[in-house]
């Protein structure tokens, strides 16, 4: 949610201002904007929608000077425009924002009836506003800087610039991260250690509560009271990633892709490949000793979370208790101090997971993070982390982060068996072998389903509606496949457990709406197939996703029916992921819809 920058150093800065903010746009692209100081005056260029309307106007109207900060934006108070676009002016001051000031009418109304005249329909204007006003009544930048974070309340990482200092820049932190880049003789500030890895690596993580004050010469760190707090700096991996599409027309396609090789290098993190037994995972959550298990998180992480449920009940036979985050944080669970909990994030970043997992903790509970971003706040603030090891995701919508989350928790499920004694040695060597053959697999069902499910994205691109059914871990994977392809098609679809179908979604089942059943030839595959045939049978067009097994046992006349290899139940979550991911790519791809880029979403939610 926002993507910010700020740059004090010694070169001209808008350039690479807009380069930082090219890897921040996973974080919003409703508009983007940058301001620089020059020769005492500081100026500004916005632009609507994506960067590359920043960087044209910023062609037509460059912006010298070596100091600057910027944003792009994912709006939440007021329309993406111009207007609305950070960063925002007010009498000398510069502010760009990531997050949510929660208190923004109250103050808004006392600043109006002081005679402020607002431009924007934003909340971060009145951060702007508020510091002109302390400046004015007298306070030098830091004291204006205390006074205004003492008055605001809400989820905030605020850059700061004024006018009639070149040489300072002003940070803080209260929620959305904050990372601070050293480098010789300029400093940095960005939302994450990637944007700034074209120029340093050196990067101290502010904490919630930092306030932070950057020259050339380094970075003094406060807590809002005034009171000098000390950082440690770290040396962060960001750089080491290569952002890149590679021969492949979109990030999501080369996520897709990336898979096989990707899940093994994660997996061996996980797995002993010679004695085809699992590691030891971070012992600060002993799985042999707990008395239960709570799982939060959200999107599709809460849905890699829904499948490790049944994992860890099946084979560890622990108790899962699972939301999403956005309402887990709320419900007052009862919890117990004997369980852990475990917390599914690719950025590590995410506001209502985060908020959930503090929750926990005031609770007593262990707790877990498996997160991508090994330097993120879920990660910090955890007990163990399981790193899922998936390199940058920079395709919005999440492909390969889900499936490494998965292959994390049947890791994770397997240990947890093994340590409460309801895995045998024998079953574990075979269900770690099952774990080690499926990046193979996975490589031969990602070549050979792909011309099937493109030509088959082009009939799915005439429907409005679509129904993903599924039993078992197929379920939470009928609602994966649902949301990949409404959020990047904009295709409206539903993912039902298949029991449920005659619970009410049946009432919508006629030939306009495709019915995709995700049915391995598991335990529940003759259930699943009774329910196609009551599809059938209502004139619905079935879309069968199956294994060779399950292809000959079914009989059934189906629009498309698409056979994967026959796998063990183990790894058949992650197979299956495949071709739901590939058929909303080529759908949306077919349709033209921006696909690393859908409408209205961003990648990291660090907002409520
Ligand atoms: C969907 C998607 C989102 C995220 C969700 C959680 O493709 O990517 O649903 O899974 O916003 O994000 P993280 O995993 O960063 O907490």
């Amino acid at each position: 949610m926002c993507g910010i920058v700020g740059i004090v150093g010694k070169e001209p800065v808008a350039e690479r201002l807009v380069d930082a903010l090219r890897r921040l746009e996973y974080r919003g692209y409703d508009s983007a904007g940058v301001a620089t100081i020059h020769d005492g005056t500081m100026e500004r260029r916005r632009a609507e929608g994506k960067l590359f309307n920043l960087e044209k106007v910023l062609d037509g109207e460059p912006l010298p000077g070596t100091i600057g900060i910027a944003h792009t934006r994912w709006a939440t108070h007021g329309v993406p425009n111009v207007t609305n676009a950070h960063p925002h002016f007010v009498e000398g001051v510069a502010v760009v924002h990531n997050g949510i000031i929660e208190n923004f009418s109250e103050l808004k109304e006392e600043l109006i009836a002081e005679g402020a005249v607002f431009e924007s329909q934003t909340d971060t204007e009145v951060v702007a506003h508020l510091l002109a006003k302390y400046t004015r009544e007298g306070l030098d930048h830091q004291a204006a800087m205390l006074a205004m974070l003492n008055r605001v309340h809400g989820a905030y990482a605020l850059v700061v610039m004024f006018a009639d200092d070149a040489g300072t820049i002003m940070a803080a932190r209260s929620g959305p991260p904050l990372a601070v880049g050293h480098g010789k003789g300029e400093m940095f500030l960005g939302s994450d250690a990637i944007a700034l890895s074209p120029f340093t690596n050196e990067i101290t993580y502010l904490v919630d509560g930092d306030c932070a004050v950057l020259t050339a010469k380094g970075a003094k760190i406060m807590d809002f009271s005034g009171r000098p707090v000390t950082r440690k700096s770290q040396i962060s991996q960001a750089a080491t990633f290569l952002v890149d599409k590679g021969n492949h027309r979109h990030f999501m396609e080369k996520e897709i892709y990336e898979q096989p090789e990707i899940i093994s290098h994660a997996l061996s993190h996980y797995v002993d490949f010679a004695e085809n037994v699992v590691k030891q995972p971070d012992a600060a959550i002993d799985f042999g000793s707990v008395s239960g298990l709570a799982i939060s998180a959200c999107g599709t992480a809460y849905l890699s979370g829904l499948v490790g449920k049944y994992w860890f009940e099946r084979y560890a036979r622990l108790p899962v208790e699972i939301d999403v985050a956005s309402e887990f944080r709320y419900r007052e669970i009862p919890l117990s101090k004997s369980q852990a909990a475990l917390f599914i994030s690719q950025s590590g970043e995410t506001a209502d997971t985060l908020a959930s997992l503090r929750y926990c903790k005031d609770e007593g509970l262990k707790i877990g993070a498996i997160v991508n971003v090994k330097e993120s706040t879920i990660a910090r603030e955890s007990d163990a982390i399981f790193p899922i090891l998936a390199g940058p995701e920079i395709g919005v919508a999440s492909t390969k982060a889900f499936t490494c989350q998965l292959a994390v928790l049947a890791a994770l499920s397997i240990a947890a068996g093994r340590a409460r004694g309801t895995i045998t040695a024998e079953g574990e060597r075979a269900m770690v072998k099952h774990l080690v053959e499926m990046p193979r697999i996975m490589s031969r069902v990602l070549n050979e389903v792909q011309p099937q499910i493109e030509a088959l994205s082009r009939e799915i691109a005439r429907f409005k509606d679509v129904l993903y059914l599924g039993r078992g871990t197929s379920f939470p994977l009928a609602m994966e496949g649902a949301l990949k392809l409404k959020e990047i098609s904009y295709i409206h679809a539903e993912g039902y457990a298949a029991g449920e179908l005659k619970h009410g979604p049946i009432a919508l089942i006629d030939e306009n709406m495709p019915v995709i059943v995700i049915a391995p030839h598991d335990r529940f595959f003759e259930k699943t197939v009774s329910n196609m045939q009551e599809v059938a049978a209502r004139g619905g067009k079935i879309i069968f996703i199956t294994d060779e097994r399950g292809a000959a046992a079914s009989k059934l006349e189906t629009m498309a029916t698409i056979v994967l290899p026959n796998v063990d139940e183990i790894i058949s979550p992650m197979i299956f992921a495949l071709p739901i991911q590939l058929l909303a790519y080529h759908t949306a791809v077919f349709m033209g819809t921006d696909v690393d880029q859908p409408r209205n979403l961003a990648k990291s939610v660090t907002v409520e």
